[in-house]
């Protein structure tokens, strides 16, 4: 269950107190999807990596299964969004020097702070043939298509079977079929996963797809 309970955020600038997001409240249980509109600049983004552990909100908490990650040290912090999170951003931030497998692979290397196990790499397999890049294992990021990338950030962001999945305009890069195909896999993998997932989107046809829809108006969270 992720709940984010009266989440504000601001930032003091030189000309004073700059409130992005005020009250934001909003549960999901394990196997609910949510997307997120909003105009550019409405705290989207803000609020997803405050709901990612990645941006400690102003006020407010935000909790997993029960465990509030705000509370962790920075080292632990980090372990838990390693363990629990799988992000997907607009760009994909796929390493360009690794191969596919690799990619997929880097979360668990920082798991374990050694060497990936045969049970981390048979995994990626599997993911990386339910993304349909069974065949590209040893590409680079460069030789892939906008939409394979996409793929493969996917892969990356569910190889630790992550409890949640936040994705920040994980279609907004790409041409609208392929958009499509991407949005039918996210949504695909996330019942076959059962996770929670929170996309953002600029897109009206990928929020359509999903059963919860919000909206950012006026720095709050409103049912769209
Ligand atoms: N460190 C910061 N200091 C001041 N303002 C910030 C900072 N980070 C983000 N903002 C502001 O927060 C607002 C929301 O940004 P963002 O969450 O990226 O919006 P969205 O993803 O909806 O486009 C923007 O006006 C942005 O300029
Ligand atoms: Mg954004």
């Amino acid at each position: 269950m992720l709940k984010i309970d009266n989440v504000s955020k601001s930032y003091t600038t030189p000309r004073g107190e700059l409130s992005i997001l005020a009250n934001v409240s909003l549960t999901l249980a394990r196997g609910q999807a949510a997307a997120i509109m909003g105009p550019s600049g409405s705290g989207k983004s803000t609020l997803l990596y405050i709901v990612g552990a990645l941006d400690r909100p102003t006020s407010g908490s935000v909790t997993l299964d029960g465990a509030d990650p705000y509370t962790l040290d920075e080292s632990r912090q980090a372990a838990f969004r390693n363990e629990h999170i799988g992000f997907v951003f607009q760009d994909h931030s796929l390493l360009p020097q690794l191969s596919v497998l690799e990619n997929v692979l880097t979360p668990t290397l920082v798991a374990s702070s050694a060497s990936t196990s045969g049970g981390d790499e048979k995994r990626a397999r599997e993911i990386l043939d339910q993304v349909g890049l069974g065949s590209r294992l040893d590409h680079r990021p460069g030789e892939l298509s906008g939409g394979e990338k996409q793929r493969a950030a996917i892969a990356r962001a569910l190889i630790r079977n992550p409890t949640l999945l936040l994705c920040d305009e994980p279609t907004g890069n790409l041409d609208a079929s392929i958009a499509d195909s991407v949005a039918d896999l996210l949504l695909d993998l996330h019942r076959t996963h059962n996770t929670i997932l929170v996309v953002v989107t600029h897109s009206p046809a990928l929020a359509e797809r999903f059963p919860a829809r919000y909206r950012m108006a006026d720095r709050a969270l409103v049912v769209a």
